[in-house]
């Protein structure tokens, strides 16, 4: 999966996949037995964080660590949010453990552009708590790091191709495995507090109730890509609160929108730059939602803000 999905790569599409393959079997040979682990398989490049200070990335960022690594840029305005949004939930689910038995870092893609300055507004605007660093470098080091962890795409063309996974990984047992900002949070904290730990943590925050996903199609795609910017009815996220949106907007503005924000303030539709204005200039990003997808959540967000204001009525 890439940042700027594939519009129009079909034809390249056949080359690409050669090549990804090609890289995917270099990389699977260089792994002693798929265990990937050490000091010797790992370069010890030095990156600096979005405080100026200088990590090597073996000694300082994954020796003996259970970690969380993404790549991303800060002016990428598609898949990155989604996945920096994803990511603050599960910072926020992990709580305490973050910089204790989980670690989180998220690299950038872009070096020459994502100085330690440009990451820390970054974290800024999206409210990045403490414990989880973003990191540049020199771009020939960041490539070798995504080399090894399997994150570098052999026919990446411009910067917006990288790899949108996260890494979740266990240096000392030397397990890594991969999820998609489209998972749950509640799954990826399961699987750093859970699956890659070798003791067992205190239990986790009962959460699973009230964010499990519903059976309709609405709820489970607002729950799983809209939820980690979005409420309705609780407040501002990182985005507007959605309650009563549905009777606030027409119709057709709130379909395009859902289904390409990016498109419409690239035309600086007014309503879409006055909102962007309004929420930190962080752009809504393009989750590739069909026709349907967009009417289902529509559909989803109304009846949800009908019960909201149902149940603000009914209580004293
Ligand atoms: C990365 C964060 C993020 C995600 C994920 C996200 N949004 Fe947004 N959304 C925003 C922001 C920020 C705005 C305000 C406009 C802007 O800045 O582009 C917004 C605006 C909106 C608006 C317009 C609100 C209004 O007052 O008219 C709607 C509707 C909306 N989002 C629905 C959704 C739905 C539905 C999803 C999931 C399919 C979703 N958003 C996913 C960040 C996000």
């Amino acid at each position: 999966m890439s940042c700027t999905q594939v519009t129009t790569k079909k034809y390249w599409g056949a080359i690409a996949f050669q090549l990804l393959l090609v890289g995917t079997l270099l990389l699977w040979g260089s792994h002693p037995a798929n265990a990937v682990r050490g000091g010797k398989y790992f370069p010890n490049v030095p990156l600096i964080n979005q405080d100026g200070e200088i990590l090597h990335f073996y000694d300082d960022i994954i020796k003996g660590k259970v970690v969380s690594i993404n790549f991303m840029f800060t002016s990428c305005g598609d898949a990155c949010p989604l996945e920096t949004a994803k990511l603050r939930q599960v910072q926020d689910l992990l709580g305490d453990h973050v910089g204790k038995n989980v670690y989180m870092y998220s690299i950038t893609v872009d070096p020459d552009r994502d100085t330690p300055a440009a990451l820390k507004a970054y974290m800024k605007k999206f409210k990045v708590r403490p414990g989880w660093q973003f990191l540049t470098g020199k771009k020939e080091d960041i490539d070798l790091i995504r080399k090894k962890l399997a994150m570098y795409r052999e026919d990446e063309q411009e910067l917006g191709d990288h790899a949108i996974n996260f890494v979740l990984g266990n240096e000392a047992t030397g397990q890594w495995l991969k999820r998609t900002p489209f998972d749950l949070p509640e799954t990826i904290v399961a699987v750093l507090l859970g699956r890659l730990q070798t003791r067992s943590l205190a239990a986790l925050p009962a959460y699973s109730a009230q964010t499990l996903p519903a059976v309709r199609t609405g709820a489970d795609l607002f729950n799983t890509r809209c939820v980690s910017c979005h409420t309705i009815g609780q407040g501002d996220k990182l985005g507007p609160d959605l309650l009563g949106v549905v009777s606030k907007r027409e119709r057709a503005w709130l379909v395009r929108w859902l289904m390409e924000p990016d498109v419409m303030l690239a035309e600086k539709d007014p309503l879409a730059i006055a909102l962007y204005n309004q929420y930190n200039k962080l752009p809504m990003p393009n989750m590739r939602l069909q026709h349907q997808d967009a009417l289902d959540l529509i559909e989803y967000m109304q009846v949800e803000s009908k019960q909201v204001k149902v149940q603000a009525a009914n209580s004293p």
